[in-house]
This record gives structure tokens, sequence and C-alpha cells, in this order.
């Protein structure tokens, strides 16, 4: 099996060349990648150059992605712009990319008539409140928050529309929060382990009592792959571990892991129009026979410290350059105002 993988220098991308060309000898891959800043080639590097070539490209190349299509009996699309805190500051960026590349895809997947798995994120469901006992389903409405959950939303009509109007064979996942190896470090596990491992303490945006529903990428990269062996095309599907926790939790956890105070971290300016809690009722996809392996967030924690322990050669450039990006608008904060809870209005503007 010929496959191209969009987006497969970055961290849930590169995982899945790697988990595929381990577990499935029949197949070969093709990485399309752009390189961005997100992008790491080290993820690739060590892999059998007979299965596994990269593209330095752009996913809105439209001819590019046509002859690659065209070559391939599967498409898996992960790239994408995928930071919240960059897209409040350049939001182009994100709907070029994660609109219009989408758009590509589709076209050239349809032309040549390629199965196609669009990778998508839980976050276009916007949030729900912290005591709400509901969770996300197929059928929760679309409500995205961010110019990055907007953007994806975007891209998930138009795959349904693309299914609808031209017959495109091609399935949807909405996963939430990944954690693991190869994280770009601006991103909230990873960083906050970067700076422990640098002598730093955590930082947690506003009260840190926001919710999210972790899984470890090997889990949803296992479950990517019971959808396009077992899911049903023009279908959606959710990802997730039951792996809720507040990013106060996770920081405790982190510093416990370092043999640190639990408490021994800080409160910095919180995100504009932050997502209170993500929740995934994961019932699609397990009916397709998936479970996840890996549920104690404590061990998985643990497991991700080691990765990057042992790989500063790996992390230590785009580290920098990823604190040099926060340092530009945060601020040491007092944890004063709650997150607010079932219908509170959230205040905007100030
Ligand atoms: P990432 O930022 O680590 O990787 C994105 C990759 O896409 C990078 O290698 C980057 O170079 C590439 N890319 C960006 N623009 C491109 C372009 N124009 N052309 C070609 N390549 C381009 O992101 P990630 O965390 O691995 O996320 C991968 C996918 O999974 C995204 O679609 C994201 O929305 C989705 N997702 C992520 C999470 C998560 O927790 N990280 C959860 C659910 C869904
Ligand atoms: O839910 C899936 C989404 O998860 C994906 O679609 C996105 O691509 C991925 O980036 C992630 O989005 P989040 O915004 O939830 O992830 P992030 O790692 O940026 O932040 C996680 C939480 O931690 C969030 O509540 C913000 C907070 N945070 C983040 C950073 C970087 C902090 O408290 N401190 C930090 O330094």
């Amino acid at each position: 099996m010929r496959i191209l993988v969009t987006g497969g220098a970055g961290f849930i991308g590169s995982n899945f060349v790697r988990r595929t060309l381990a577990t499935r000898p029949d197949t070969r891959v093709t990485v399309l990648d752009k390189l961005t800043y997100a992008a790491n080639p080290a993820s690739l590097a060590d892999l059998d150059a007979g299965r596994c070539r990269l593209v330095e490209g752009d996913v809105c190349d439209a001819a590019l992605v046509d002859k690659l299509v065209a070559d391939a009996d599967l498409v898996v699309h992960f790239a994408a712009e995928s930071h919240n805190d960059r897209s409040l500051r350049e939001p182009a960026a994100f709907v070029r990319t994660n609109v219009e590349g989408t758009v590509a895809v589709l076209t050239a997947c349809a032309r040549h008539d390629v199965r196609l798995h669009h990778i998508s994120t839980d976050e276009v469901f916007g949030d729900l409140a912290l005591d709400d006992p509901a969770r996300f389903t197929p059928q929760t409405p679309y409500r995205p928050s961010s110019p990055y959950s907007a953007s994806k939303a975007s891209a998930d009509h138009f795959v349904r529309a693309w299914v609808r109007s031209f017959g495109l064979r091609a399935t949807i996942s909405n996963c939430s929060n990944n954690y693991g190896p190869r994280q770009h470090p601006e991103k909230f596990i990873p960083r906050q382990i970067l700076r422990l491992l640098s002598g730093r303490p955590p930082r947690v945006y506003g009260t840190g009592e926001n919710v999210r529903d972790w899984i470890h990428v090997d889990d949803h990269n296992d479950a990517v792959w019971a959808i396009i062996e077992r899911g049903e095309p023009g279908q959606t599907y959710l990802i997730g571990a039951d792996g809720e926790a507040s990013n106060l939790d996770v920081v405790r956890a982190l510093n416990r892991a370092f043999g640190r105070d639990a408490d021994d971290f800080e409160h910095v300016t919180d995100r504009p129009g932050h997502d209170r809690r993500y929740a995934i009722d994961a019932a699609s996809t397990r009916a397709l026979g998936w479970t996840p392996r890996h549920m104690d967030l404590a061990a998985g924690l643990a497991g991700t410290v080691d990765w990057y322990r042992a790989n500063e050669p790996w992390w230590r450039a785009a580290f920098d350059a990823a604190e040099d990006f926060y340092a530009a608008t945060e601020r040491r904060a007092a944890p004063t105002a709650r997150v607010p809870a079932r219908g509170a209005v959230r205040d905007v503007g100030n």
C-alpha cells in the first residue's frame, strides 16, 4: 500500500509514519511537508529510505499535491498550522494551510478516486463548562472559538461537501489533546517538561482550571488505522481516551515526576478566549474494535519526560525559539478570575 502522509514531519504525523512502518510491512510512505517551524525532519531521519521518502512542499501547491496523490492508494491528511496561540497572532496562515490546503487535497483525491482520511480536532465543537456532564459526540454542533479551530471546522465542512458532491471516499476523525514523544516544545506538556529540564518552573495560563482530555499519540494513531481499515466512508469518528485532567493536575504531576514541590509553578497571562474544557465520547471509534492502551496519564507523562531527557539535540533550538515567542506577550499574573462554569457569560474585550 502506497500512503501519502501530509504533515508527516510534525508531531502526530511523524509518529503515525513510524508506527505504520513498524506495524504494517506491506506499506510505503511518502511524506509531503512544508517543513515549517513546527516540523522536525529528525523525527524521520532514522527510517528505512526504501520505504519512506520526504517531499518538501506546500499542501496548497495543487499541482504537486495532484502528482503525489496520483501515485497513492491512501492519503492521510495531517498537515496544518496547529497552535492556538499562533493563530491569535497570525490567523491568515491558518486559513491558507488548513482550509485551502485541505481543498487542494480533496480536489486531487476526488480526481484520482483515492481514499482519504482527514485528521481534525475536538476543538471544532467549542468548549464545555467545567461542571457540564456532557461530552462531545459526532452529533455535537460545531462552535469553534479560535482562528485555529475555526479553520479546522471549515476544513471539515469542505470534506463533507466533497463526500456529498463528488462521492469522495473520505472519513474524518476529531481527536482530543495528544501527548508523547516528538511534540513541538511550544505545546503545553513539552514546554513544561523542557522548562523543568532547564531549571525553570512550569507556566500555567490564567487559573489553570481549564480541562483537556489527554490521549497518548500512539493511541490516536492506532485509532486512525482502525478508521482507515474498518470505518465507513462519509462518516465522522471521535477519538479520545477518557483522559480529562486540568492544567493544574498536569503541572502538579510533572513537578512530582521531577521530585519537586507539586505547587511550585507560575501563573501567567491567560490565553484570550481560552476554551474551558474538552471531553470526548469515543464510542464511535471504540465500536470499530479500537481501545486505547495508555490509560495511566502519570505513567505516560513519565515516559514522555524520559524521551525529552534523552533527546536534547531534537528539541533545543525549537524550545529556545518557543520561549522567545512566549516572552513577547507573556507576563506573570495572579490567578484571580475563576474559569466561568455552566451558564456563566464569559467576559470579552477586557
Ligand atoms: P504539528 O504542528 O506538530 O505538525 C504539523 C505539520 O504540518 C508540520 O510538520 C508542518 O511543517 C506541516 N505543515 C504546516 N503547514 C504546511 C503546509 N502548508 N504544507 C505542508 N505541510 C505543512 O501538528 P500536530 O500536533 O502533529 O497536528 C497534526 C494534525 O492533527 C493537525 O491537523 C491538527 O489539527 C490535528 N490534531 C492535533 C492534536 C494535538 O493535540 N496536537 C489533536 C487533534 C488533532
Ligand atoms: O484538543 C485538540 C487540540 O489540542 C489540537 O487541535 C491542537 O492542535 C493542540 O495544539 C491542542 O490545543 P490546546 O490549545 O488545547 O493545546 P496547548 O498545548 O496549546 O495548551 C493546552 C492547555 O494548556 C490549554 O488550556 C492552554 C494551557 N497552556 C498552554 C501553554 C503552552 C498553559 O497553561 N501554559 C502553557 O505554557
